[in-house]
Parts: structure tokens; C-alpha cells; sequence
């Protein structure tokens, strides 16, 4: 892109005070500001003034939009049903038709780590990283089910490299790199209340990660979406980086969408308390949508069913399986805007101000707001001490600390059902690999009866 054509551009949508420094910038930092300006379409600035609008067409949830429906039906699996889902689930495993998404693009920030969250040391031994878990149980389940189970990672532009390397210095956790898949998520400029985009120097617009929604676009740019359809993917098993509990392209939940015939299935445990910080499916009319945590109101979180139990019971830990020929539809559609107004560095006469209080906005897209475009959905419970345990933040509740404590215990669960107690003060790991559930340790022959 050459200056005529940004200027041009910036003017189809009312951003032309971008290149106001432009006279003062050094070569170097035209070439970066032009490469930059390059990235912004200008559908996606008049998508953001739109949200800054009132009542506009995909901009932000409005504020009169009815956000009490009623719970949705959660089926718990049990006995032949369960044995049924899992024979279902299986035989898409071992075709080779469902792969692994993971969402890896933001930033710790609450748990006050640098780096890619998913190279947070976790392992209580052996300390290691979230990723380790997730390839691990990939890799596992694709040598049980004798067929690769490709695995794409999405990342951000602040934490791609660092997320390559730490890939590649742990050799893809024995993962073959050509069926894992890293793309980036798109960064969109953050803009003040009427609607212009902010510089956060005099030569470079404030950009931040387009939420985890920016998925859908990400994966049909970077060739991830083509990809899927040539390997045969029918099935997405989609999961977030911080929940190393997670039971990835578990067999019983891909059976269960298949059986469902269902375009978007989503795990639903019973929240711990109340308020519990989860996103809640709710049923409108015939289509359904998450409303989040941040949405409800303290009558919605409280409210008990006939039984005595909530009645909003079942929260969403976001582990959801895609139809991929859904996912292949909803790309190239945008998405709802959700807004955060935040303090931002801003250039006021060609200095750089750091703000006291928030003075401008950031723009998410979150990935369930596809959730009412779904002609099917399916609602599947688990047991959350099984499956879900975020790390979150640096101490309290869904900390590293309870976090682990959490794993030690579902593998001393597994030790259990073969009749060995393992004290709660002995550290215990598991890789994977080595054991992906008590039926693996179990066929592993008991080395543990000479205790
Ligand atoms: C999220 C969900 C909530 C759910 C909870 C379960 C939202 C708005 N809320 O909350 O419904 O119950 O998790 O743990 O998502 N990410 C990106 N790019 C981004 C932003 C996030 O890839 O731009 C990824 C993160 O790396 C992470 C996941 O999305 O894997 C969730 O992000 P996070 O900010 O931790 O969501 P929560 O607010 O905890």
C-alpha cells in the first residue's frame, strides 16, 4: 500500500487524522504506519462506529434485548446411551474426521504471566506447560483411534512466535508438525467514542486481538478452514488454552453432535455457586444464545427450579464441538461487537498522553455469538471436578494452585478404581501418553500391586 492509496482508503471511512503526523515520521516509520494501515479494512471501521451507534444492524448486543430465556435441556449420558455416543464418537476418530481447535491468542493477563499462557508451567511435577497437556492427550487419543487428529492453534501477532518456539523446542510434544496448524487471530484499532480510530504514537495505531469470535475469519484466511475440508474433518472439537482438565475429541461428546445431527454441541456443568463466572446457553423462541456471566442478574443466578436446584444450573466451560461445514458458513459472516472501554495511550499535539481514566474502546468478537445461527444445537452435561479447572488467576479460586490440585485428584480418582490409594500429600503426574484414563493405567497391568 502506498500513501494515495491509505489516504484513500482512511477517507472512505473518516479516519484521515491517522496520517496527521505523517510529515514528521522518519522513512522507517511511514514504511511501518503504511504496513499497518494495510491491515485495517475499512468494513471492519464502519462495523466498529456502527457498535458506537445506537439500535445499528450487528453492532452490540442492545440494551432492551431480552436476556431471560429459559435453560436449555442438558442430556446426561449414562448407561446404553452413553455406550451408544462413545460407539458413534469412535467411529469418527478412527476415520479421521475430527480435529482439535484450540483458541491460544490472549493474554494472562489476570494471572500476571508474560508469556503464552499456554507455556504457564503447570505439570505438578514436572512442570510442564499447559500446551504439553493438550498435545499429549491429542496424541493419545490419535494412537488409541490409529488416526491423526489434526490440531490447529490459533494465536495472536503478541504471542505467535513465542508460541512456534516453545512447539518447537518441546519437538511438538511428539505431535507430527504437519498436522499442527498455528494462524493468527486479527488485531482490530481501538477508537474513541465518536468513532475515530486512536494512535497510540504519531506514527502507529492503537491495535488489539479481535477476540476469540476473530477464529472464524482467521481460520478461513490462513487456509485453516481449506485445510479441514481436505482432510476429511467433519467434527471440531473446540477448547480454551487455561483448562489443562479438559477431555480433548472426547468420544462420547463427538458421538453424542453426530447423533444429534447437531451444527454446534456445547459441555454444560452444573455451576459451583450461583455466580459462578461462566457463560449460561439460554433457550429464545428456537434458537438459543449464551448469555455471560457479566449479563445476568442477580435474580437469574439465584432463580431455583421445581427440584430445589438452580434453574439456570448448567454453565457453559466453553468446550464445544463444530460442525466444520458450519464453521465453513458462519466465516465469511460478521459478526456481533462486544465493547470494553479502556485507558489508552493517545497522541494529543504530537505527544503521547497515558490516560488517567478509560477514553477509548476495544472490540471483541466472542465465538458462541454463533450460537443462534445453529439449525441444531445439542447440550451435553459433565462432571466439572472431571473436566474443568481453569487457570485464571494468580491465586484464590481457579488458580494455578487449585488447579493442580484438581488434576492430582482426578488421576488419584483413576488410581481409585483400580483399588489403590494414593495419599493426597504424594505428588502425582500423569502423561497422557502414558495413561489418557483409568482404563489405560489399568491396561498397563497393574505394576502398582507389588505396593
Ligand atoms: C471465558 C468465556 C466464558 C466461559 C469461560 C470458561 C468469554 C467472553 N467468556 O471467560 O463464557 O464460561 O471462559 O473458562 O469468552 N482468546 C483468544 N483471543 C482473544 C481473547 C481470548 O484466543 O482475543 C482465548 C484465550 O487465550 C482463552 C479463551 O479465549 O483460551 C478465553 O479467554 P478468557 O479471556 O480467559 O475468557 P474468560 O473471560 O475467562
Amino acid at each position: 500500500m502506498n500513501y494515495a492509496q491509505a489516504e484513500k482508503m482512511l477517507k472512505s471511512c473518516g479516519q484521515e487524522h491517522v496520517l496527521a503526523y505523517w510529515k514528521k515520521l522518519s522513512k522507517k516509520e511511514q514504511a511501518a504506519l503504511l504496513e499497518q494501515i494495510a491491515t485495517i479494512e475499512p468494513k471492519s471501521v464502519r462495523q466498529c462506529r456502527a457498535a458506537l451507534g445506537v439500535g445499528v444492524e450487528n453492532g452490540c448486543r442492545k440494551e432492551s434485548e431480552n436476556q431471560d430465556g429459559k435453560a436449555p435441556k442438558v442430556a446426561e449420558l449414562k448407561g446404553a446411551a452413553l455406550k451408544k455416543a462413545i460407539a458413534a464418537g469412535e467411529k469418527e476418530l478412527k476415520a479421521g474426521r475430527v480435529a482439535a481447535l484450540l483458541v491460544a491468542g490472549g493474554q494472562g493477563s489476570r494471572l500476571g504471566y508474560d508469556g503464552p499462557k499456554g507455556c504457564y508451567s503447570i505439570g505438578p511435577i514436572t512442570g510442564a506447560p499447559l500446551f504439553y497437556f493438550h498435545a499429549r492427550k491429542i496424541l493419545a487419543r490419535s494412537i488409541r483411534y490409529g488416526a491423526a487428529i489434526p490440531f490447529y492453534v490459533m494465536t495472536s501477532e503478541a504471542n505467535n512466535e513465542a508460541t512456534v518456539k516453545c512447539f518447537e523446542e518441546n519437538e511438538y510434544f511428539g505431535l507430527n508438525p504437519d498436522d499442527v496448524f498455528f494462524f493468527t487471530q486479527g488485531m482490530w484499532p481501538g477508537m474513541t467514542k465518536d468513532g475515530k480510530i486512536i494512535l497510540d504514537q504519531p506514527g502507529h495505531v492503537f491495535m488489539s486481538p479481535d477476540g476469540h469470535g476473530g477464529l472464524l475469519a482467521a481460520l478461513k484466511k490462513s487456509g485453516a478452514l481449506a485445510d479441514m475440508k481436505k482432510r476429511g474433518i467433519k467434527s471440531v472439537f473446540f477448547f480454551q488454552v487455561d483448562n489443562p482438565l479438559v477431555e480433548i475429541a472426547d468420544p462420547a461428546f463427538i458421538g453424542y453432535h453426530v447423533q444429534e445431527k447437531s451444527e454446534y454441541s456445547l459441555k454444560l456443568c452444573a455451576k459451583r455457586d450461583p455466580y459462578e463466572k461462566v457463560g449460561m446457553p439460554m433457550q429464545f423462541g428456537k434458537s438459543y444464545r449464551m448469555v455471560e456471566y457479566t449479563e445476568m442478574t442477580d435474580e437469574q443466578c439465584n432463580r431455583k427450579a421445581k427440584n430445589g436446584k438452580l434453574y439456570f444450573l448448567y454453565g457453559s466451560p466453553a468446550i464445544h464441538v463444530f460442525d466444520r461445514a458450519f464453521l465453513d458458513r458462519e466465516a465469511s459472516k460478521a459478526m456481533p461487537l462486544h465493547l470494553a472501554f479502556k485507558k489508552i495511550p493517545t497522541v494529543v499535539n504530537g505527544k503521547v498522553v497515558k490516560p488517567d481514566a478509560p477514553n477509548g474502546y476495544k472490540f471483541e468478537k466472542f465465538i458462541f455469538d454463533i450460537l443462534p445461527n445453529a439449525k441444531r444445537a445439542a447440550f451435553l452435561a459433565f462432571e466439572q471436578k472431571n473436566e474443568f479447572s481453569p487457570v485464571k488467576n494468580a491465586e484464590g479460586s481457579d488458580s494455578p494452585a487449585t488447579c493442580k490440585a484438581d488434576m492430582q485428584a482426578k488421576w488419584a480418582r483413576w488410581f481409585a478404581e483400580l483399588g489403590v490409594t494414593v495419599p493426597t500429600t504424594l505428588p502425582l503426574e500423569i502423561d497422557p501418553v502414558y495413561a489418557i484414563d483409568a482404563a489405560d493405567l489399568k491396561s498397563l497391568g497393574l505394576w502398582l500391586a507389588a505396593d
